[in-house]
């Protein structure tokens, strides 16, 4: 380590918005940074030198990580933890626990603290609010909590491959089996799946939507099952998504971050359709569709063991790819004509079109954020247009560098082929007609439904010969 980097460490501890304690073999907190104390609402000067369990009166020895992994010498990776502090307020943090080893002996433990008790906070109350939305629905009523909003008509695409992927998608939709999307970031996954929804008998029962990127793993598994009072610290009885989204679709995104832990349970929630809360011994019966997305191909998840093969099987009975963009071209100019439509209202603008510039660049670009960098470009550009055409100017500064380096002469080359290809057809087409009528320029003419002398004027411009010239 150079001295440089020595001198400062203490200072670039303190900036790092994570908790650091370290704690020597008995207990004592012999390090802690700036963050770690703002947690535990205490001055650093105060925590050091005392033991661990004083600063956090609500651990024990058997509950405490740092403690534990003193004990056994083993890390303790990710785990949440919730706790009163110093000044009685609850925090959850997810913590990475190491030991701090010197030869055989274990001289002591670094935790590293991620302070999640804001967004536990809020995706609990996100949790409440689905139940309580759920609470008022009586059977005789649609449900119009948590809704799918798109329907089929809102997906703009006429390409064979979307064409093929709607009518796909409108066939599985009133099946209860589930279903994995897979296309890249920006393709309309979750489009396609409320779609599905909304064509299905469930349409007026909740759509439930949870990213597993999102959360920790010990609080997606509180969010996905339910937790009872009293299960853990600050645990309440609190019903789980899966019970919420009872008789309608869960949609759980980036499947593959979920811990595969957790995968395994869903496995055998899936498999039964039991779902028990958490710290409960009942389980309840549930009837949910659940469909996935990923953003990988689902076969290279399984390969980099993200994705347990058995979940893949169970979750991609039915599986639909959306292609990228520049797969499908030929949807781009009405993409591009529908956010137009969209953005003129949102943003009471007059847009008529884009420049064929502009246009001929989005053909070539090869859009790797798809169809919601294409959306996030025409928002941004129609914010800058005055007038009703949208110029290379109005671009987003990102894309308009790229416009300025873009080859047009090469789009001319490709016209230009095009207009050989054509020449090339028509010469034949004349040929074989001419060869079928054996030199007669009239029947020919009329075989190819042209007037006499456009077919005449045709021959002399490709120099074909006629009559015995051996058609
Ligand atoms: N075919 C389409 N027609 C109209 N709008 C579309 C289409 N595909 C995508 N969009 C729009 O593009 C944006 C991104 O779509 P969506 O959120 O469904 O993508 P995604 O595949 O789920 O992306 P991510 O993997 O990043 O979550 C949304 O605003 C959506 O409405
Ligand atoms: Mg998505």
């Amino acid at each position: 380590m150079n001295s440089l980097f020595k001198e400062n460490i203490e200072d670039i501890l303190d900036i790092i918005e994570e908790g650091i304690h370290i704690v020597d073999s008995s207990g004592i907190i012999v390090y802690y940074n700036r963050f770690a104390a703002k947690l535990d609402s205490i001055n650093p000067e105060e925590a050091l030198g005392r033991h661990i369990l004083e600063i956090y009166p609500s651990l024990t020895e058997e509950t405490s990580t740092i403690l534990r992994v003193i004990k056994t010498g083993k890390p303790i990776l990710n785990y949440e933890q919730t706790f009163k502090n110093y000044k009685g307020i609850q925090i959850t943090t997810v913590n990475s626990t190491i030991p701090i080893i010197s030869g055989k002996r274990v001289m002591g433990a670094l935790e590293v603290s991620r302070d999640i008790t804001e967004v536990k906070k809020l995706s609990l109350k996100v949790v409440d609010l689905q139940a309580e939305l759920m609470k008022d629905v009586r059977p005789e009523q649609s449900y119009d909590g948590n809704k799918a909003f798109f329907n089929f008509a809102d997906i703009i695409g006429i390409s064979e491959e979307m064409l093929k992927l709607k009518k796909d998608a409108m066939a599985v939709a009133s099946s209860p089996s589930p279903i994995m999307v897979y296309g890249e970031t920006g393709t309309g996954k979750e489009l396609l799946l409320h779609a599905i929804h909304n064509a299905s008998p469930r349409r007026d029962k909740p759509f439930i939507a949870q990213n597993c990127a999102a959360l920790p793993e010990t609080l997606l598994e509180s969010i996905l099952f339910g937790t009872v009072k009293g299960s853990f610290t600050g645990a309440e009885n609190r019903p789980g998504l899966f019970e919420i989204a009872n008789g309608g679709t869960l949609f759980l995104d980036e499947i593959n971050s979920m811990s595969l832990q957790l995968q395994a349970k869903l496995l055998r929630v899936i498999q039964d359709g039991n779902v028990r809360r958490v710290g409960d011994t009942k389980t309840i019966h549930v009837d949910v569709r659940i469909v996935t997305a990923i953003n990988i191909d689902p076969r290279q998840a399984v390969m980099d063991k993200t994705l347990r093969d058995d979940l893949f099987f169970r979750l991609s009975v039915i599986s639909l790819k959306v292609p990228p963009l520049r797969e499908r071209k030929g949807d781009i100019h009405f993409l591009i004509e529908h956010f137009i439509k969209k953005y003129n209202k949102k943003l009471h603008k007059n847009v008529k079109y884009i420049s064929s510039s502009v246009e001929q660049f989005f053909l070539n670009y090869a859009w790797p954020g798809n169809v919601r960098e294409l959306e996030h470009a025409i928002e941004g550009a129609m914010n800058i247009t005055e007038g009703e055409i949208i110029e290379s100017k109005c671009l987003p500064h990102y894309l308009g560098e790229i416009f300025n380096k873009f080859d047009f002469t090469k789009e001319d080359r490709e016209i230009k082929s095009l207009k050989e290809a054509l020449y090339n057809l028509e010469r034949s087409l004349i040929e074989k007609a001419l060869k079928k009528c054996e030199g007669n320029v009239t029947k020919a003419a009329e075989l190819l439904d042209i007037p006499r002398q456009t077919l005449q004027y045709k021959i002399s411009k490709y120099i074909i010969k006629t009559g015995n010239a051996g058609f």
